[in-house]
């Protein structure tokens, strides 16, 4: 991220400079998972192989068009985004999704997992920016809906449809030490 003090916003610089924080963030992280949603779009295997196939490739557009808003507000605030590869590798919170083939469910919910932690970071940084920039804090509050409503379609296509087993989605699991395991799908986000 690089100011220009050449362009002139109407924020004050610091307000402005904390505002692009968390722009930048969230930019980072939608680029993050365009580039996991093509991975498992090219490596999906199984049954429902085509719908989840196709689907990503659907996610991976929004996530492209709201990388490029999210990246283009932090230029209309005077500061330059920086979207390269090496820097989404260091910057990204999300990660990484498991290399090489991958089974469709295990897909489905490593990508609902994802999408899931995206949605709660934005939704920290849209109640970060209320007070700052309520022009920002729209942009994220869009963005999050999106992602919500993804994250519902992506735990859907990995249930099983059985009402036991949405039960058994929402009961916090344990490992075999007794000990809090992994979230699955349904449940919250950490
Ligand atoms: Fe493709």
């Amino acid at each position: 991220m690089t100011p220009n003090p050449r362009f002139q916003t109407t924020l004050a610089t610091p307000t402005r400079d904390a505002v692009v924080v968390e722009l930048h963030a969230s930019m980072a992280e939608m680029i993050d998972l365009a580039l996991q949603g093509k991975q498992l779009h090219w490596n999906i295997v199984g049954p429902r192989f085509q719908s989840i196939h196709e689907f990503l490739d659907e996610l991976v557009d929004t996530y492209r068009g709201w990388s490029d808003d999210l990246a283009e507000r932090c230029t209309a605030l005077g500061v330059a985004p920086d979207g390269t590869a090496g820097y989404i590798s260091d910057h990204s919170g999300l990660p990484q999704c498991p290399s090489g083939f991958q089974p469709d469910m295990v897909v489905a919910e490593a990508m609902a997992e994802r999408v899931l932690l995206a949605a709660k970071h934005v939704r920290e940084r849209a109640e970060r920016l209320a007070d700052l920039d309520p022009a920002s804090e729209d942009l994220l509050l869009e963005i999050l809906a999106g992602l919500e409503e993804q994250a519902w379609m992506l735990q859907a296509q990995s249930m099983t449809g059985t009402a036991e087993s949405a039960a058994d989605a929402k009961r916090e699991p344990k490992s075999a030490n007794g000990s809090a395991a992994k979230p699955r799908i349904g449940a919250a986000a950490s």
